[in-house]
């Protein structure tokens, strides 16, 4: 089946974050709550990046702003997996050192991204997965949550629709994620999800491994995927789409070729941000919505 790809561009500048609130299919009403959740995400990002914090601190703070909501895939409000659990993905990456840090299948954390960003500093290991996250978690400093605080109803009843072979109605899909540039010209990315609803236990996708969900090279751009997990690994999509701009395409274009890549190639559906090293910005899509929004020291735009 051919998609259709849906992309677009912005100029940027020097300080630059773009958001993404997953690929999917919110109900045409509920639209703007999500853009708006985008927004928030990315002024809090741009925020950062105004205050002198670098493009790592910025996609971290935009993350978490869309963590805490519960509108979104990510932290509380994520998905269930098939025994009706959170188990959450997430990581982060900056494009100076190539440093990152990754989260996986984690219980009873309502931060990942703050996870995976303590992984990237502490620099070990870069990924580290469910009970051995949840220890990693616990031995620098974060606190586990009750579980019932993550789960919303609109998560209950997502799940139980797919458990009845329904389309999920006003699920927001995918994942959120985050790319960003500073005035040094640090590149960042951040990228987090509880996944796919009904899941089967231990199902870890994209958006924690390193050049699938999140990439970040200073000598190229940053990029952060959304949509079927199984095919961005498939086609290290983040990753690719950085490849690209090193080729010489613009932020926009990689973002689009990418995308009709995982169409043509896999037939899957995504979308994914991607910012360059001057700080243009370009997003894609191939499913019906994907809420997004950019911030910056030039102004701000948004969109689903
Ligand atoms: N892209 C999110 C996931 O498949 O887990």
């Amino acid at each position: 089946m051919k998609h259709v790809i849906h992309h677009l561009g912005g100029r940027g500048g020097e300080r630059t974050l773009v958001v993404h609130g997953g690929a999917g299919d919110v109900a045409p009403e509920r639209r703007p709550l999500h853009a708006a959740g985008c927004l928030r995400a990315a002024r809090e990002g741009a925020r950062v990046l105004a205050e002198g914090g670098s493009a790592l601190d910025a996609v971290e703070r935009a993350v978490r702003v869309l963590e805490d909501d519960p509108l979104f895939n990510a932290g509380t409000g994520a998905c269930l997996n098939e025994e009706g659990r959170v188990e959450l993905d997430a990581s982060i990456m900056e494009g100076r050192g190539l440093r990152a840090g990754a989260v996986c299948a984690l219980a009873g954390f309502a931060a990942p991204i703050a996870i995976a960003r303590a992984a990237l500093e502490d620099g070990r290991h870069v990924l580290y997965a469910a009970h051995g996250a949840a220890r990693f978690a616990r031995e620098k400093g974060f606190s586990p949550v009750d579980e019932a605080a993550l789960v919303t109803e609109a998560a209950r009843a997502a799940l139980a629709a797919a458990q009845q072979g329904q389309p999920a109605t006003s699920w927001a899909g995918g994942t959120v994620g985050a790319v960003a540039r500073d005035a040094s010209g640090l590149t960042a990315a951040a990228t987090s999800t509880g996944g796919m609803v009904n899941k089967r236990v231990g199902r870890v996708g994209d958006s924690p491994i390193v050049g699938a969900g999140t990439y970040a090279d200073d000598e190229a751009g940053a990029v952060s995927t959304t949509g079927h997990g199984e095919g961005m690994i498939r086609l290290a999509v983040a990753r690719s789409a950085v490849e690209r701009m090193r080729a010489g395409s613009g932020a926009a274009e990689a973002a689009r070729a990418i995308i009709a890549h995982l169409s043509e190639r896999l037939g899957m559906t995504g979308g994914v941000i991607a910012i360059d090293r001057e700080g243009r910005f370009g997003l894609s899509r191939s499913t019906a919505t994907m809420s997004w929004a950019a911030a910056g020291d030039w102004g701000e735009e948004s969109g689903v």
